[in-house]
Order: C-alpha cells, then structure tokens, then sequence
C-alpha cells in the first residue's frame, strides 16, 4: 500500500471509530483458518467438506483448505505448512487418533490454538487443544445397539456381522465398543464376523461379498459403521440372491441422503444420524476464540435416529 492510500485508509478508520460505526472493510482483516480434512471417502465427508466451505464463504473467513486423502503423514504436513503461514486458527479432522502429540506440541509452541472437528485424538495433554465439536460416536453404537435388541423378533441365536469403519479411527473404535457395550445384555446376540471397510462403499461390498462366502445364509444381522459401507454391502447381498432389511437387518450410521434412498427402496433398516454439518459451529469457534472468549472443552452434535418407517417422510427435509 502506498503512503498517500494508508494515510487515507487510517483516518477513514479513525473517522468511523469516533463517529461509533464498523470499521470500513480495507481496515478490518480477515481471520485465517487452516483446515486439514480427511478426504472424501464417503457421502458424509463430502458434505461436511462443502459445509465447512459455504460456513467460511458466508462468515468472511480465509479458508486454506488441505485434503488429506486419507493419509496422518499428509495432514500432519498441512497442520507444519499452516504453523509456516502463521494461521490465526488451525482445525482438523484426525483420519485416526494416536500419533498427533509432536505436531499438536508445535502448533502450541507457535501459540497457534487448535480445534478438534469431527473426530478426537487419543493424547493425555488436553492442553494442545482448545476444544473438539462433533458426535459422541459411542453413543452412535448404543442408539445402533438399543435398535438392534427393541426391534429384532425372532427367536434364537442372533449372527451379526460387522463392517468396521477406518482402522484406529475414532468413530471405529467408538461405534463398535458402544454397540458391543448393549448387545453383551442378551448373549443371544453374537458378532460372528467383523472387518475393516474402511468407511467406503467399494470396500464394504468386498467384504460383505467375503462374509456371505463364509457364512452364506447364517447372518442375520449386518451392523454397518457408516451408510456407504452398507450401501455397498446391500449390492453384495442382492448379488447373492438374498433380499437386504429382510434375510438380513441391516442397521448402519450416518443418515446420509443415500441411506434415505435405500430405507425408502425398503433395503435397510435403520440409520443413525451423525451430522457432518459442523461449519457454521466451526466457524462461530473460531470467530470467539478470536474475540478473546473460551470455549467449552466439548462440543456435542445433537442427532436422531431415522428408521425406515418414517424415511419418506423425513427424506425431502434431509440436508446431507
Ligand atoms: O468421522 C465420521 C465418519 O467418517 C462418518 O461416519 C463416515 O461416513 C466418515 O467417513
């Protein structure tokens, strides 16, 4: 900026200022937010993506986005570039959550705070992190449990097959410790089966076609951590001529659209719902942590449970 232009962009500030207006925009200066983001693995990333996008667009924030593509060496190397650039505020979705602790102690030292979205980090020292905002995945797997034992009739030992989510991630571990945490009251209720699918639809195809290989008409039940998982699943049970939500319940989590899709074609059971619209709550953190204010250490997302009863009623309201 020349000498003649900051004279008369500093006395336009101080004439608003005395005068008890905003501040004319060239004076104010845009928070910067450095985002590192998992990839796009599944329907629900792509929307938390495009939320947490049109969030920063609408609040005036200067978004650098990173997308990880599912790799902790490639979102470790976004959060030491976003430390390099002097971010104001550093946010990111841990793909899984051990090995942070080095790269958190950096981001400290810079005095650059930290925010946790979507999924936590497994290190002792709260301290490098100013919060985390997202689902309580353990209670994901409760409400998947809690379905499971209201709603299964028939009599007899009960074969469940699981498709796990990413291994060592947060929601994998927590939907399947809160799941195993209710189905253990009625013994009758056994996982026979349980493999990574690694949260997309390709993969859980596979692996439910290796599941009905080696169980065939034995499972009863398929509990999905996430919709694409069981989106693809239902592929592989129809190929194997049986009909998925009927020779086999299938209880999955998120609420995605594409779920809605499958309840309302009668091909899945029941989806528990894991918001990825975390934008605007991000980026009303980040604007407060600016403002001097603390936030809370936790920050929950609060959800529903969608069977497929009331899925064409609730489809046209669905946002993801
Ligand atoms: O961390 C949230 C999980 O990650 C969603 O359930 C899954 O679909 C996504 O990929």
């Amino acid at each position: 900026m020349n000498q003649n232009r900051r004279i008369v962009v500093t006395s336009l500030a101080a004439a608003a200022m005395s005068a008890g207006l905003p501040l004319p925009a060239l004076a104010q200066k845009k928070i910067v937010l450095g985002f590192s983001q998992i990839g796009a693995e599944s329907e629900w990333r792509t929307a938390n993506t495009e939320s947490i996008k049109s969030a920063a667009k609408e609040q005036g924030i200067d978004l650098k986005f990173s997308d990880a593509q599912q790799k902790q060496e490639n979102q470790i190397k976004a959060i030491r570039s976003f430390i390099a650039q002097k971010v104001d505020v550093i946010a990111f979705s841990p793909v899984v959550e051990s090995g942070w602790g080095t790269v958190l102690r950096e981001a400290k030292a810079a005095k650059i705070p930290v925010i946790l979205t979507d999924r936590a980090v497994n290190e002792k020292d709260e301290s490098l992190w100013v919060t985390f905002m997202g689902s309580d995945f353990v209670e994901e797997g409760r409400k998947a449990g809690r379905w499971l034992l209201e709603n299964y009739k028939a009599t007899g030992d009960v074969n469940i097959v699981e498709l796990q989510g990413t291994v060592g991630s947060a929601p994998a571990i927590d939907r399947k410790k809160g799941f195993e945490e209710i189905i253990k009251a009625q013994p009758r209720f056994k996982i026979i089966r349980s493999q990574t699918g690694d949260f997309t639809r390709a993969k859980g195809k596979e692996v439910m076609e290796a599941f009905l290989k080696a169980e065939g008409k034995k499972i009863n039940v398929l509990y999905a951590h996430n919709d694409d998982m069981a989106i693809g699943a239902i592929q592989a049970i129809e190929e194997a001529g049986l009909k998925p939500a009927k020779d086999i319940i299938i209880i999955s989590i998120d609420a995605v659209k594409g779920a809605f899709e499958a309840m309302m074609a009668g091909k899945l059971n029941v989806s528990i719902e894991c918001s990825p619209l975390l934008g605007p709550q991000l980026m009303q953190a980040v604007k407060d942590l600016k403002a001097g204010k603390t936030l809370p250490k936790r920050i929950v997302t609060e959800e529903s449970i969608f069977p497929m009863d009331v899925a064409a009623k609730e489809f046209p309201k669905r946002k993801y």
